[in-house]
């Protein structure tokens, strides 16, 4: 079973663009990937989109769709009625290189400021040993495709250009938390994340967790934990002392 819908695709670059209509052919069973790419072999060949896998495992073909971050390859045509009109467009929160596609370069900085793994020195072949329940902990962070919907939606950095600077976003924090629940890992981690990451400025507002594709629970497992690290080492007297003592 097929029909005509209608779909506006937003075309254009970083200086100037706007939404194009066009009627394009929907089966039974497609995702809105497959609509992008008939219309690219029918109507705009010249149409800019990127992706990779088509199986919501590479993160490469993150846009909006009706303005709520999605992967074009894992949107159902079956969740829209035949009737509404789809609207398409580039992430908002990175610079647009051509029609759908987005220059994610911030994220990729963004994870060159995080110091890598830091396992004690003295360590020899074999002495790497960990719990299965810290394993599993961290093994959750590890299913993220870098897709940077979290990041596009995060309202820190997608209504703040200015904050981009200071803020890792989720994305981010999460792997410095994937760091910090590590038992062998030396760095000072929820230090980092206040100061160097900006964990203060998320006000737990969940939009995050709410858009990820692989359903990591980014808000309640990785960034209220470092939240709670962080206030614990201010305002515990215990830890306070500790830092004082280890400082001298
Ligand atoms: Fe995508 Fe989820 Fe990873 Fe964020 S945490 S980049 S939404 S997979
Ligand atoms: Fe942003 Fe997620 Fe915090 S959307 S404000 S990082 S809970
Ligand atoms: Fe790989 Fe969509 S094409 S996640």
């Amino acid at each position: 079973m097929s029909y005509k819908g209608n779909f506006k695709i937003w075309r254009g670059d970083d200086e100037s663009g706007g939404l194009e209509d066009f009627i394009v052919e929907v089966n039974e069973g497609e995702v809105v990937l497959d609509i992008i790419h008939r219309l690219q072999a029918t109507q705009a060949p010249d149409l800019a989109v990127r992706w990779n896998c088509k199986a919501g495992k590479c993160g490469s073909c993150s846009a909006e769709i009706n303005g709520k971050p999605r992967l074009l390859c894992m949107t159902r045509m079956s969740v829209f009625t035949e009737d509404e009109t789809i609207t398409v467009t580039p992430l908002r929160t990175f610079p647009v290189v051509r029609d759908l596609v987005t220059d994610v370069s911030y994220n990729y900085q963004k994870a060159r400021e995080i110091p890598s793994f830091a396992p004690p020195k003295n360590l020899g072949l074999g002495e790497y040993r960990m719990k299965q329940q810290d394993v599993e902990r961290s093994q959750e962070f590890r299913k993220c495709i870098e897709c940077f919907l979290c990041q596009d939606t995060c309202h820190v950095i997608r209504d703040h250009e200015e904050n981009k600077e200071n803020f890792a976003g989720p994305r981010f924090l999460m792997r410095v938390a994937e760091l910090e629940m590590h038992p062998l890992d030396t760095e000072d981690r929820v230090r980092e994340a206040q100061d160097e990451h900006g964990l203060g400025y998320c006000n737990i507002t969940k939009c995050c967790t709410e858009v990820c594709p692989e359903h990591i629970k980014i808000t309640d497992n990785a960034l209220i934990p470092m939240k709670e690290r962080v206030a614990d080492r201010k305002y515990d007297p215990i830890v306070w002392l500790g830092n004082q003592l280890f400082r001298r």
